[in-house]
């Protein structure tokens, strides 16, 4: 069943739909980064990731790594980013992100700032 499942994956993020309704997007390693409650919120976060994760990977993974879980930035101070989206809404997300003056988001807009948020939200 997987091998089948793994057979018919597109090599890239794509939008799973459930038989109760909702939508998964989910990475090419099958994990699960957001849920929606319909197909065109499921696009619309998709793109929104994949946005997300192009930020993230220019301006985020050297400190936090590619899964924002290394610590090892400035003498393993630093705390593992992971896991926060179950804790804070995307706002609290970004005001976390800008909060240590670590990295300057003042040049992404309103469409950029969301999408790095949504990526965020996924790790
Ligand atoms: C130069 C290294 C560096 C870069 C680049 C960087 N960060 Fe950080 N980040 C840190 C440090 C250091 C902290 C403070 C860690 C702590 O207090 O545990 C932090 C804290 C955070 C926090 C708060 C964690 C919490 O528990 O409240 C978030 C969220 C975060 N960063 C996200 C991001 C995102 C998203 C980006 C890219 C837009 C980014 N960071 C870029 C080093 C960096």
């Amino acid at each position: 069943m997987l091998a089948l499942l793994l057979a018919a994956v597109p090599p890239a993020p794509f939008v799973l739909p459930l038989s109760n309704g909702l939508y998964l997007v989910l990475d090419e390693a099958l994990h699960v980064r957001r849920v929606a409650a319909t197909p065109q919120q499921a696009e619309a976060d998709l793109q929104a990731w994949t946005t997300g994760r192009d930020i993230y990977t220019s301006l985020c993974s050297r400190c936090h790594g590619a899964d924002g879980a290394d610590r090892s930035y400035a003498g393993g101070n630093v705390k593992p980013i992971n896991g926060l989206g179950r804790r804070y809404s995307e706002d609290e997300l970004l005001e976390r992100t800008e909060r240590p003056g670590t990295v300057d988001l003042s040049n992404l807009d309103a469409r950029l700032r969301h999408a790095l948020a949504v990526y965020v939200s996924g790790l």
